[in-house]
């Protein structure tokens, strides 16, 4: 995904079960997902002031929820930023591969759960900015 640009990305609204006794979200393989979810992960008790991510990935495709709190992602495409705020759980930002993430302003308690396409493969990541800006051009 060397051409995937930060305009690629969306901030999506998964269906919500409202009752009176709160909410239900469901994501569901073949029904409301844009890829097959081999595994999901949640980092939580970030210290204030913290910043994630710095890094991208040449396959993986993410769903990014504020299962708790907020937080905001800041997508680089390598000539684009976009700072996008997730507050709300049934609100996921859906990261197509190829893409510099960083993840910051942490709420107290915030829970970021990862919905991601691919299991964990560290050949996968790209760790270095200038690596990522050569793999890009
Ligand atoms: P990383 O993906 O760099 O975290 P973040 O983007 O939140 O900063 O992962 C941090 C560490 O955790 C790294 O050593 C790899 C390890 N890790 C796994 O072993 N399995 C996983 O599924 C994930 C996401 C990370």
């Amino acid at each position: 995904m060397k051409k995937s640009s930060v305009f690629d990305c969306s901030v999506i609204d998964i269906s919500k079960i409202s009752s009176q006794g709160g909410n239900i979200t469901v994501a569901e393989n073949g029904v409301n997902m844009p890829f097959d979810v081999k595994r999901v992960y949640y980092l939580y008790d970030v210290p204030s002031g913290e910043a994630r991510g710095g890094h991208a990935h040449y396959e993986l495709e993410q769903y990014i929820v504020a299962a708790a709190g907020s937080f905001d992602v800041v997508l680089d495409d390598g000539i684009n930023r976009r700072r996008v705020l997730l507050n709300r759980p049934n609100l996921a930002l859906h990261i197509v591969p190829g893409l510099w993430r960083e993840l910051d302003n942490f709420s107290s308690g915030s829970i970021s759960m990862v919905l991601a396409s691919h299991v964990y493969d560290e050949k996968d990541y790209i760790r270095d900015y200038q690596t990522f800006l050569a793999y890009k051009r």
